[in-house]
């Protein structure tokens, strides 16, 4: 069975273009975010890639590190990066793993072969600090992710594992957020100086607390 939310996200020695990794140690007390691509020198790839070099400020300033992953070879990789900085205007700044092994496409179950035999989908997992599967995407080869997307979601991940709150539909950095229903409201009033608004007894927002 592939992992599911909650388990611990398998550690592994890989190939990269920044020489060999050890998962966990490159992760070290942070969060992390593992994502494969199916293949080198194909276009939706390309800007995925580069969309992530570009957003590496963002993903520093969460204290996430990047690691990508197809089955391509190390050579291969590291031709294709020229041509990614070229044609996305970035520096790519993160390994990319080359898993000619499988190992780890096989370890997250990035290969699924009704969509493709040999070469992995669009997964990727968010990890956290304490090395959990916090979040798990896949998205077929066609269609390129939204690494935006990717950042709201590491935000929320990262506020609502340090407050008792959770995020609503479409909630973005600095807007209201929900009161968790093991608060009572009297509670909630003392915990969230800032104010609480109730809508419904189970229905009750906050301004974000860790701003
Ligand atoms: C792409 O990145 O454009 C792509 C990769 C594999 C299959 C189809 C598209």
């Amino acid at each position: 069975m592939g992992l599911r939310l909650g388990d611990t996200a398998p550690n592994f020695k890989a190939q990269t273009t920044a020489g060999e990794i050890d998962f966990y140690e490159f992760l070290g007390n942070g969060w992390g975010i593992l994502f494969s691509h199916p293949a080198d020198y194909t276009p939706v790839c390309t800007t995925e890639l580069g969309k992530t070099a570009l957003l590496n400020e963002e993903f520093a300033k969460r204290n996430v590190k990047v690691l990508a992953v197809s089955v391509d070879p190390l050579d291969k990789h590291q031709g294709w990066v020229k041509d990614i900085n070229e044609t996305q205007h970035c520096s790519v700044n993160f390994p990319i793993i080359a898993d000619e092994s499988r190992t780890v496409a096989t370890l997250y179950d990035m290969i699924h072969p009704n969509a493709s035999a040999t070469t992995t989908v669009r997964s990727l997992f968010v990890i956290g600090p304490d090395k959990t599967v916090k979040l798990m995407i896949t998205y077929p080869a066609s269609t390129g992710r939204n690494f935006y997307e990717v950042l709201r979601v590491v935000d929320s991940l990262q506020l609502t594992s340090n407050h008792s709150v959770s995020t609503p539909a479409d909630w973005k950095y600095g807007e209201d957020v929900i009161i968790a229903n093991t608060i009572s409201t009297e509670d909630a009033v003392k915990k969230f100086p800032k104010g609480v608004k109730v809508i419904k007894s189970y229905l009750r927002y906050t301004p974000q607390p860790n701003i």
